[in-house]
């Protein structure tokens, strides 16, 4: 819980209004001040678009200092969890607080795996789609429809369902992407593999194996490829109140069904500004084409008359470097070395763009760095995983990030329907004038 320290006061200019407003302390981070009672006492809002300098809630789970480049989730800084750890156990962290002892991690593992298989009725769900659709409209679609299957029974007051559905979701939403992508492909849905669940990356195993194995045929998930998707799953898993989640909170606050929740949280994600920029550095190094073309791209960037932007560049948080794609980056280099991918042209642009990037004063001057989404749109087309699939693969990380922010938010007992207010500047009161009266 946060703790009340010191207060500020405000007043407002030409009156004699005054109040004094709390400051509250976390953890960690710059204190907070409480204007829960602002407009009570001096009648006036506050105006952040875009929630900038605002704390919509308190929380446990993740902490970013992005002027530090920090990222820990439960306080376990990313560099640690994603040397040593795996998604599963990361999951688990997020979800509970600490890390698992053998036999917890033993028992959360199988109530993951328990639940991986959908209905089978979902499987109709993707006959209404066009094959061409793309596989993030289907996620929206099919995840919000799991609400379908699992709505009269779950009372989300009761503990116990809260933690079925936040398993229902970690377990079912790998599956439902990979009958995304594999209907796109034209081939069979592959169900999971339990057996490998067990193992290390056991989640990341079991992805791989159902996005990639056909039924007709062996199939053994690449080492290589099972280290760099589950380090991509720890690196995407939660990152505070970032778009998606906030948006997940939002739904979560009206007391809807935590399957449309998630819906809601991947249709936010969706966007190239947030988890849609991996699918979208990969369309910019395309279109690019060819390392000459680059001078006049980075022009375009410039340009204040253009909206084309560097795609996998910049962060609202983090200001120095994105401790993520500092390892993503690693990951990247070694993914690359391992599957013999060294002379790719996109990789290639990719190379340029990222030296000009860092030494050009427009980026340096704009604190604009490499994003995690920069180099893991890279990896996951060295792992010759589809471009369209590569926002699926955001969500599938994020779903525990989601469901954990979800769960943190129903058993806050202060947590009330998240409600903004506006700055009005529409038309003032006028008078309604019929049709025919109208010039
Ligand atoms: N390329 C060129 N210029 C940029 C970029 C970019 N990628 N990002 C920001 N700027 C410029 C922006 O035009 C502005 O310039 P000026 O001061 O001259 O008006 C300045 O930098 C500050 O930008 P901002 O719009 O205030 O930054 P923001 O905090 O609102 O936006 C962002 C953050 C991530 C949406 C933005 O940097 C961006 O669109 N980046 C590209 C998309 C991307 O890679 N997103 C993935 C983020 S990481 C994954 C995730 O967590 O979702």
């Amino acid at each position: 819980m946060s703790s009340s320290n010191g207060s500020i006061t405000i007043s407002i200019d030409g009156t004699n209004k005054s109040m004094s407003l709390p400051l509250l302390s976390g953890t960690e981070g710059p204190q907070v001040a409480d204007i829960r009672k602002l407009y009570g006492q001096m009648g006036i809002f506050t105006f952040d678009p875009g929630y900038g300098e605002t704390a919509s809630c308190d929380s446990k789970i993740t902490y970013i200092d992005g002027d530090a480049g920090v990222l820990m989730y439960r306080g376990y800084p990313i560099e640690q969890l994603a040397e040593h750890s795996d998604f599963i156990e990361v999951c688990y962290l997020l979800m509970n607080g600490d890390l698992p002892n053998a036999a917890e991690l033993k028992e959360f593992r199988d109530g993951v795996t328990y639940h991986t298989m959908v209905h089978e009725q979902i499987r109709r769900f993707f006959d209404g789609f066009r094959r061409d659709a793309h596989p993030m409209a289907v996620m929206c679609g099919v995840v919000g429809a799991l609400a379908a299957f699992y709505h009269d029974n779950l009372d989300i007051n009761d503990a116990e369902a809260r933690r079925i559905a936040a398993f229902r979701l970690i377990a079912k939403v790998p599956t439902i992407a990979a009958m995304a992508y594999k209907y796109a492909l034209g081939q069979p849905f592959v169900y999971p593999k339990n057996s490998l669940s067990n193992q290390p990356q056991g989640y990341a195993r079991n992805f791989i194996h159902m996005l990639m194995s056909v039924p007709a045929e062996e199939y053994q998930v690449p080492e290589v490829l099972a280290k760099a998707m589950d380090r991509i799953l720890v690196l995407h898993a939660d990152h505070e109140q970032n778009a998606s989640t906030s948006t997940v909170r939002l739904a979560g606050s009206t007391g809807a069904n935590p399957f449309a929740c998630i819906a809601a949280g991947i249709a936010a994600l969706w966007g190239p500004a947030h988890g849609g920029a991996n699918e979208a550095v990969l369309k910019m190094l395309a279109d690019i084409g060819d390392v000459k073309n680059i001078p006049a791209f980075i022009s375009e960037v410039k340009d204040k008359g253009s909206t084309t932007k560097l795609m996998g560049f910049g962060h609202r948080v983090y200001k120095n470097f994105d401790p993520r794609a500092k390892i993503m980056k690693e990951s990247c280099d070694e993914v690359l070395a391992e599957l013999g991918v060294e002379h790719e042209p996109l990789l290639e642009i990719a190379r340029e763009l990222e030296r000009i990037a860092l030494s050009d004063d427009y980026f340096i001057s704009r604190k604009l760095y490499p994003n995690v989404d920069f180099y893991s749109g890279i990896i996951l087309k060295a792992m010759k995983i589809p471009t369209s699939m590569f926002t699926v693969i955001f969500a599938v990380a994020r779903t525990v990030g989601w469901v954990s922010q979800w769960k943190e938010l129903i058993e806050d007992p202060t947590q009330r329907i998240g409600r903004p207010r506006q700055l009005y500047t529409g038309p003032g009161r006028r008078d309604y004038v019929p049709v025919t009266q109208r010039g």
